[in-house]
């Protein structure tokens, strides 16, 4: 009877069950990394040139969002401060203070500071600011209740399942005007389901897919 496996042939076997035991151990380890919150970055606070306090700026002092973060309602960035916002306060206030030193030195060699970020996405995802806030959805609902975060660090992972839950079903997150999308503690009313669908149609969301892939990849 001619011979149909080469004598080598169970080594060769031997190498392709391990190779399959290894490339499934692999996968299940990197899926775990995947969904892990050092992946995803929750709880994470980054080392920042000055420990700037939402907890002091907006909750304390009260300061709107858009004092800092002034191209939010027009653009697809929020941006960051530029140097002399801060410089508006902290040329009289602390002006000695050593954490504040990265922030003259800052003004006084016209470089701007330089944030580590703690909420971003992948080059491949494309997110608009503008349209978000136009259509009612708050900074709360993506960016948690930053006036109660002495150092920012990321309420929510901005994962595909993140975006796409919303995208679905906007409804739940709809909110009434401008003024409650930079109100922090929003809440939504007990009749907020029936309001949301309305303003899905009023504002022109119904009949849309915003679950195509084209939507957020393009
Ligand atoms: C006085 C200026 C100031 C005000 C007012 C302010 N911010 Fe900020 N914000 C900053 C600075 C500076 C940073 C960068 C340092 C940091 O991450 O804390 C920042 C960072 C952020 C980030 C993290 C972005 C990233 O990817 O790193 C978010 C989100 C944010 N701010 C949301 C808000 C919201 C929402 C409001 C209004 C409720 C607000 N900020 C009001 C100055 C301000
Ligand atoms: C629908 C979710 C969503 C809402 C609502 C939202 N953000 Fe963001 N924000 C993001 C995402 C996603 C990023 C990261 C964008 C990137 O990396 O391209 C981000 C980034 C930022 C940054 C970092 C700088 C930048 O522009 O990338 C700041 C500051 C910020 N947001 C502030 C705000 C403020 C203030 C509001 C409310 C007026 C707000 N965001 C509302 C999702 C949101
Ligand atoms: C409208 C005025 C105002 C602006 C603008 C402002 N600050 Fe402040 N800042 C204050 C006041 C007031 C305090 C003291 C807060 C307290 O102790 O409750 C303070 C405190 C601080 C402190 C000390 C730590 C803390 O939070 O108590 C740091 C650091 C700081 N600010 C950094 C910044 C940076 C960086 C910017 C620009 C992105 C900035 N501030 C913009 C008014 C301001
Ligand atoms: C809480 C709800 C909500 C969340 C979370 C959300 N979105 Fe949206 N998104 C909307 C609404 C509402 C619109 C407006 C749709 C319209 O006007 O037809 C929109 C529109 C967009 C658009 C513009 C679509 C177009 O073609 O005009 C992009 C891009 C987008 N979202 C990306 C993202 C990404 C990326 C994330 C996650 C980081 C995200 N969104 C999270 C509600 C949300
Ligand atoms: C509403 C926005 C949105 C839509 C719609 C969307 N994606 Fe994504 N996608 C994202 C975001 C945000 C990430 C980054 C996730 C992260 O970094 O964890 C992502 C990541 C990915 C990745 C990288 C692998 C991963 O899972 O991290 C692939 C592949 C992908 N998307 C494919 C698709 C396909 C295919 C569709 C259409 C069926 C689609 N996406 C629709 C927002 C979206």
């Amino acid at each position: 009877m001619a011979q149909i496996f080469s004598p080598g042939a169970d080594t060769w076997l031997r190498f392709g069950v391990t190779g399959v035991a290894v490339v499934v151990v692999l996968t299940v380890l990197l899926s775990g990394f995947v969904t892990s919150n050092y992946r995803t970055n929750m709880n994470f606070r980054p080392h920042q040139p000055v420990p700037f306090s939402h907890e002091h700026h907006v909750g304390g002092l009260g300061l709107d969002c858009r004092y800092c973060h002034a191209a939010v309602e027009v653009s697809r960035h929020a941006g960051f401060p530029p140097t002399h916002t801060c410089m508006t306060c902290h040329s009289q206030l602390y002006t000695d203070a050593a954490m504040l030193a990265p922030v003259r030195q800052s003004l006084a060699n016209a470089q701007p500071l330089r944030w580590s970020r703690v909420a971003k996405l992948p080059d491949y995802v494309y997110f608009d600011h503008s349209i978000h806030i136009a259509k009612g959805v708050g900074c709360s609902t993506c960016h948690g209740e930053v006036q109660k975060m002495p150092l920012l660090y990321p309420a929510h992972a901005l994962t595909m399942e993140f975006c796409i839950s919303c995208h679905r079903d906007p409804a739940p997150y709809l909110r009434a005007s401008q003024a409650e999308v930079f109100d922090m503690t929003w809440q939504p009313p007990s009749n907020q389901l029936s309001l949301g669908e309305q303003r899905v149609v009023e504002r022109g969301i119904a009949g849309r897919n915003l679950t195509d892939c084209y939507t957020c990849h393009r």
